[in-house]
């Protein structure tokens, strides 16, 4: 079995890059279908999504738009936690379907935040498409529309996702080996 070492962990294969392919080649055939004749635009969060976002929309064969956009974390002041705010994000949304493309959702966190902030913005719809989903760790309400493959509640890398940096060229999904 094919086994990777960043910093301290030891990962092995989970997912191998043809049935990767494959997996979001169908997804991409799902929005295909669903969003043809929308004003579409694509959300791709940085920085976990860009391999996943580059390869879905070399598959999407509708005229539409995608743009990036990376949450800063920052201690507030004024709050006592972690404030996200949207960075690099200057697109008119309004009256548009947005598809928020996420490499994972794992507590949902994340993504009820970016949630928040875009539906002021006044778009059509929001829908989410994420490559990865651990529905065992998703704590929000919000449905998941698109979805690649469902995993357990393992940390996961490759496929632009990383530990602690590292990992994110690895073409295939790799799983921590638990010790
Ligand atoms: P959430 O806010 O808990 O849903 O987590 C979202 C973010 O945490 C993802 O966009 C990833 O950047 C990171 N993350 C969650 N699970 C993993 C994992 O298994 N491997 C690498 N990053 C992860
Ligand atoms: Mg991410």
């Amino acid at each position: 079995m094919k086994r990777v070492r960043l910093h301290d962990k030891q990962f092995e294969i989970s997912i191998p890059e043809p049935e990767i392919q494959a997996i979001v080649k169908k997804l991409a055939d799902e929005l295909n279908n669903d969003l043809n004749g929308k004003d579409v635009i694509f959300l791709a969060i940085l920085n976990g999504s860009f391999m996943f976002a580059a390869d879905l929309f070399r598959n999407i064969n509708f005229h539409c738009q995608i743009t990036f956009l990376k949450l800063a974390s920052y201690s507030g002041s004024e709050s006592s936690g972690t404030v996200k705010q949207l960075i690099g994000f200057n697109e008119d949304i309004t009256a548009k379907t947005v598809i928020i493309l996420e490499d994972i959702v794992d507590t949902g966190n994340t993504l009820s935040k970016i949630h928040k902030q875009l539906s002021y913005l006044k778009p059509a719809e929001i829908k989410i498409a994420t490559f990865l989903y651990k529905p065992d760790a998703y704590k929000k309400e919000h449905p998941i529309d698109y979805v690649g493959i469902k995993i357990p509640n393992d940390f996961v890398v490759g496929y632009g996702l990383d530990y602690d940096g590292f990992g994110r060229n690895l073409r295939d999904l790799y799983k921590v080996v638990q010790d």
